[in-house]
């Protein structure tokens, strides 16, 4: 049983302070979770709860946060079987008491329900993977990495979020990672000779001036080559647009001309028949339903279509869009819900209809690796969580690297068969 809760203030990769929550069983384990935060927020996400007090950390303390956890949290868990997790998150959302956790915040609750799994896990003596997806998980995810960031993750001039590769042709994870790292070096070298800046994004990923997006697309090609693999077939691309962040007043602001979700959406299937691009996340903004189910019945067919800020791992928003036909996948992060059980909910409400589901991180991320574990457990098939640069990025690829050793054999690496829309 859970025996004490402990909580502290401590700082993520871009420098702001975020929660790490400590839990102590009764039979002696220890475990602790950290709380990642997001920049391209969904308006639908539960809630952050900071401080506000501007004389520290520009209002960005979490020590209310920290307090909500030794005070309320915790108290209100102790003597709870760890290895209860419903009970144990049913009874956070109930002592929070509000719709969107805004009382005692999401990241307070986030980091004991979190620390609370690992205390089981541990207790179990089972790697947190086993212990929460069972003898069957088996099988690791696709690394969707961010090589060139934009949009709200760069000071550049590109609209765009996220450029990802995805290293779909290795036979391995490990040999994965090798693939999306070669390509990550030769597109810094490429980017070098042309005088572009090689400076990072906040998810590791180089951040130059372009001409247009369709640059970068065009320079991950060139990359992929130059490191010696093949596009299409070795590495393909994925996007994410993070539309919402560029849509005001009914349009999106793309390219600085003023534009319909049809003619995004035919800029988007353009790309489609011309890059080997299998995943577009947030192509159109989170109030666009009308927007999503258009797109999704235009080229739900070809491409992974995935809601974030749309459905903010929230599995009343993804009934809605399953019952609309909106997009055809989910991207799940952790804090947009704030329990390990909701969000646990939202991939299996997904992977029962038919949707894909994948495990992400956040723009300001910590050392915690439990998504890594978690893309395992849910056999999710797909995760994104960075470039592979970046303590804070490479924390959960590394993880990935000694589940997959720690599986031996057992280990299977899905490549392309991770989307079954196109290799079905
Ligand atoms: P965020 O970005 O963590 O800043 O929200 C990640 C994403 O949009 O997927
Ligand atoms: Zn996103």
């Amino acid at each position: 049983a859970i025996d004490t809760i402990d909580a502290r203030e401590i700082l993520d990769s871009r420098g702001n302070p975020t929660v790490e929550v400590e839990v102590l069983l009764e039979d002696g384990v220890v475990a602790r979770a950290a709380v990642p935060s997001g920049a391209s927020t969904g308006a639908f996400e539960a809630y952050e709860l900071r401080d506000g007090d501007k004389g520290r950390y520009g209002g960005k303390g979490v020590e209310k946060a920290v307090a909500a956890v030794i005070d309320e949290l915790g108290p209100a868990v102790e003597g709870i079987d760890a290895a209860d997790q419903r009970i144990v998150d049913a009874t956070l959302i109930a002592t929070d008491g509000s719709e969107n956790k805004s009382n005692l915040g999401a990241n307070a609750i986030l980091g004991v329900s979190l620390a609370v799994a690992k205390a089981a896990a541990a207790s179990a003596e089972l790697p947190l993977f086993r212990y929460l997806g069972g003898p069957n998980a088996h099988v690791l995810p696709v690394p969707m990495m961010n090589v060139i960031n934009g949009g709200a993750h760069a000071d550049s001039n590109v609209d765009i979020q996220e450029f990802m590769i995805l290293p779909v042709g290795a036979d391995s994870f490990r040999e994965a990672i090798r693939a999306g790292v070669e390509t990550y070096h030769a597109l810094k070298g490429l980017m070098s000779k042309q005088g572009l800046s090689t400076g990072l994004g906040d998810e590791g990923g180089f951040a130059p001036n372009l001409s247009s997006n369709r640059a970068a697309l065009d320079l991950l090609m060139e990359a992929i080559q130059s490191a010696g693999y093949t596009p299409g077939k070795d590495i393909v691309l994925a996007l994410d647009v993070a539309s919402t962040e560029f849509f005001a007043d009914g349009a999106y602001t793309f390219e600085s001309q003023k534009k319909s979700a049809a003619e995004m959406s035919a800029y988007y299937a353009d790309l489609v028949a011309n890059y080997p691009l299998v995943s577009i996340e947030d192509p159109l903004a989170e109030d666009d339903w009308e927007g999503w189910t258009t797109l999704t019945q235009e080229v739900g067919d070809k491409v992974q279509l995935v809601g974030d800020d749309l459905f903010v791992t929230n599995p009343e928003r993804l009934a809605k869009g399953l019952q609309l036909g909106a997009a055809n996948s989910i991207l799940v992060k952790v804090n947009q819900i704030g329990t390990l059980t909701e969000t646990l909910d939202a991939v299996a409400l997904a992977q029962r209809n038919g949707y894909t589901a994948i495990l992400s991180h956040r723009s300001g991320e910590t050392e915690d690796t439990t998504i890594a574990d978690l893309a395992v457990a849910t056999d999710a098939g797909l995760i994104k969580t960075g470039a592979p640069a970046r303590s804070e990025r490479v924390a959960k690829y590394n993880q990935l690297l000694r589940i997959e050793e720690e599986l031996g054999e057992a280990a299977v690496y899905p490549g392309l068969a991770a989307f079954p829309r196109f290799s079905a």
